[in-house]
C-alpha cells in the first residue's frame, strides 16, 4: 500500500459491531488511506474487525506515522462522548458517510458523525459532533440532532425535530415534525412519538407515553 498525502489513516475505536458498521462505511467511502481498529480491550488486540481492518491497542495506534483522523464508535452516548475526550491527542474526529446515504448539500454535520448505508439526510438539517445516524433512518429538512445523539435503524424523524445532547431515538421510532425528544432522553424502539419528549425521560409505545421504570 503506497503512502496517500491527501488521505489520512482513520482510527475506528471500538471493536465491537457498531464499529464494524462504522469501519465498513470508511472503507467503501474511499475517504481515508487505511482503516484500522482500536479498543481498551486487550482480548481484541491482534484480531480484525473486518477482513484487512487490524484491531490495535490504543498505544500502537497513538504510534501510528502520518496524519491521523479517529472516529468514536460505541453506540452508547455518553461512553462516546467521553471517549472522544480521552482520545483527542491522537487525532481531530473523523465523520463517515456511508457512499449509499443521501445527504442533502446544505445539510450541516459536524466532526466525528456516522452516516450509515441507505439513510437520508434532508436539507438544511444539522448534525452535532459525534452524531449517528444508523442504518436506513431518515432525518428529513430542518432537523436538529445535538451533538452525542443516536438516530437508530430505521427511525423516521419528520421535517424540524430537534434532538437533544446524547439522546437514544430507539430502532424504527417515528417522530412527527417540529417536535423534540430532550436531551439525555430515550425512545424506545417502536415508539411513535406525538408530543415533546422531556429531558432525561424514557416513552414508548405507540403514542409514545412516559416509561415507569425505565432507565434513560
Ligand atoms: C425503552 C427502553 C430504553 C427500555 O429499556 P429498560 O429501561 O431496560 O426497560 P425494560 O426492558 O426493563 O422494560 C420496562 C418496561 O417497558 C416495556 N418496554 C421496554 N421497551 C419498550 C418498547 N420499546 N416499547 C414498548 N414497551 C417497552 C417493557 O415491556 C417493560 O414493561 P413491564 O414493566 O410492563 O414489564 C428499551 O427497551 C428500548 O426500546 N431501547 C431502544 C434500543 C435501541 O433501539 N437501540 C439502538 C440499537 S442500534
Amino acid at each position: 500500500m503506497s503512502a496517500s498525502p491527501e488521505k489520512p489513516v482513520l482510527i475506528v475505536f471500538g471493536a465491537g459491531g457498531h464499529g464494524r458498521v462504522a469501519a465498513d462505511a470508511a472503507l467503501v467511502s474511499g475517504a481515508f488511506w487505511r482503516v484500522v481498529a482500536s479498543d481498551r480491550n486487550p482480548a481484541t488486540w491482534g484480531s480484525e474487525l473486518l477482513p484487512g481492518v487490524p484491531v490495535l491497542s490504543p498505544e500502537a495506534a497513538a504510534a501510528l506515522p502520518g496524519p491521523r483522523v479517529v472516529h468514536v464508535a460505541i453506540g452508547n452516548n455518553p461512553m462516546r462522548r467521553g471517549e472522544a475526550a480521552r482520545l483527542a491527542s491522537i487525532g481531530p474526529l473523523a465523520t463517515i458517510v456511508h457512499p449509499s446515504a443521501s445527504v442533502a448539500a446544505s445539510a450541516r454535520i459536524q466532526p466525528g458523525c456516522l452516516i450509515t448505508a441507505q439513510c437520508v439526510v434532508g436539507p438544511m438539517a444539522e448534525l452535532g459532533i459525534g452524531a449517528i445516524v444508523n442504518h436506513a433512518a431518515v432525518v428529513d429538512h430542518d432537523c436538529r440532532l445535538a451533538a452525542w445523539t443516536h438516530v437508530a435503524p430505521g427511525v423516521k424523524l419528520g421535517g424540524a425535530v430537534q434532538v437533544g445532547e446524547a439522546a437514544l431515538v430507539g430502532a424504527g421510532s417515528t417522530v412527527l415534525r417540529n417536535l423534540r425528544v430532550g436531551a439525555d432522553a430515550t425512545l424506545g424502539a417502536g415508539a411513535v412519538l406525538l408530543q415533546d419528549l422531556p429531558d432525561g425521560e424514557a416513552w414508548a409505545g405507540v403514542p409514545a407515553r412516559p416509561l415507569q421504570g425505565a432507565s434513560a
